[in-house]
């Protein structure tokens, strides 16, 4: 990756990043790491947190894994107190693990929908309540990954577009209680983002077709594009910036439904 951003920007700094071992969030871990930053990663599955750990090691920082289901309070202390040992404070927490299906609302159960709701919602507050006091003490930031299904009616996402607007809800509310000790919370809303697994999940030949034709810039978003964003906003330059989700989807989600034939 081509970096937009002055080197060791991040410096001194450490950040642990929840879902960091794949996609979307192992992009802005090493985006993180690249800009100088020590980076710990989280995830439920060990195997996806091996070989980030490794490549976040070998830009030089100071890396950390540690294995959680941020479904699980305990868990989650566990794992913010190894990246706290491990660097010795926290400056930024990215909030990105999560979970998703396609399943019309008629076919979910109880289950599915909680399920979803817990990884993304509850998860993310988990961990910003874990990390908080550790934020505190460094004026640290927080960036939420959020999504552009709740903007709309996404069908077949009733259970992943209810909780990213309670992630978007918690944004906001956080940034209000905790602007005053000096922590700033934000979100980035990507739209697709080209080789994810969502996109391998969610999205099939006709629909990329579609969200081609459709989008004002004419393409789905890359993981570097949404890294670039979150190292924004996790930066000093975004220093009175606090309670926002910055859409990051090309303009899609303006066009949605909205094409008119013309
Ligand atoms: N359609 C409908 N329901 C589904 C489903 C699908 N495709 N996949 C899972 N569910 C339901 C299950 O049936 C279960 O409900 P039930 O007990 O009433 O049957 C519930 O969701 C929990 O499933 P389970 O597989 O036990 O949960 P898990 O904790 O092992 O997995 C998921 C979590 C479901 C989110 C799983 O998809 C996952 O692990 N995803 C991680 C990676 C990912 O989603 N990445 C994409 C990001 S966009």
């Amino acid at each position: 990756m081509t970096s937009h951003f002055r080197e060791g920007l991040f410096a001194g700094r450490s950040a642990l990043v929840t879902g960091g071992g794949t996609g979307i969030c192992r992009g802005i871990a090493l985006a993180l790491a690249g800009a100088g930053c020590n980076v710990a990663i989280v995830s439920r599955k060990a195997e996806h947190l091996e070989p980030t750990v490794a490549e976040i090691a070998s830009l030089g920082v100071r890396a950390c894994a540690a294995v959680a289901d941020v479904r699980k309070p305990d868990e989650v202390d566990a794992a913010v107190a190894a990246a706290v040992e491990a660097f010795g404070g926290l400056d930024i927490v990215i909030n990105g693990a999560a979970g998703n299906f396609v399943a019309l609302a008629e076919h979910l159960s109880p289950n599915g929908f909680g399920t979803v709701v817990d990884i993304d919602l509850k998860g993310t507050f988990n961990v910003s309540r874990a990390a908080f006091p550790h934020l505190k003490a460094r004026r640290g930031v927080i960036l939420n990954i959020s999504a552009t299904l709740q903007l709309l009616g996404t069908v077949g996402q009733s259970h992943a577009a209810a909780a990213k607007a309670g992630i978007d809800s918690l944004t906001r509310t956080l940034a209000a209680e905790w602007g005053p000790v000096g922590v700033r919370v934000n979100g980035v809303a990507p739209g697709p983002v080209d080789g994810t697994e969502g996109v391998r999940r969610l999205v099939t030949d006709e629909t990329r077709r579609e969200i081609e034709a459709q989008c004002p810039l004419g393409r789905m978003a890359t993981i570097d594009e949404v890294s670039n964003a979150a190292l924004f906003l996790c930066s000093d330059a975004a220093s009175c910036i606090t309670g926002v989700t910055l859409v990051i989807d090309g303009g899609l989600w303006l066009r949605s439904g909205r094409a008119l034939g013309v």
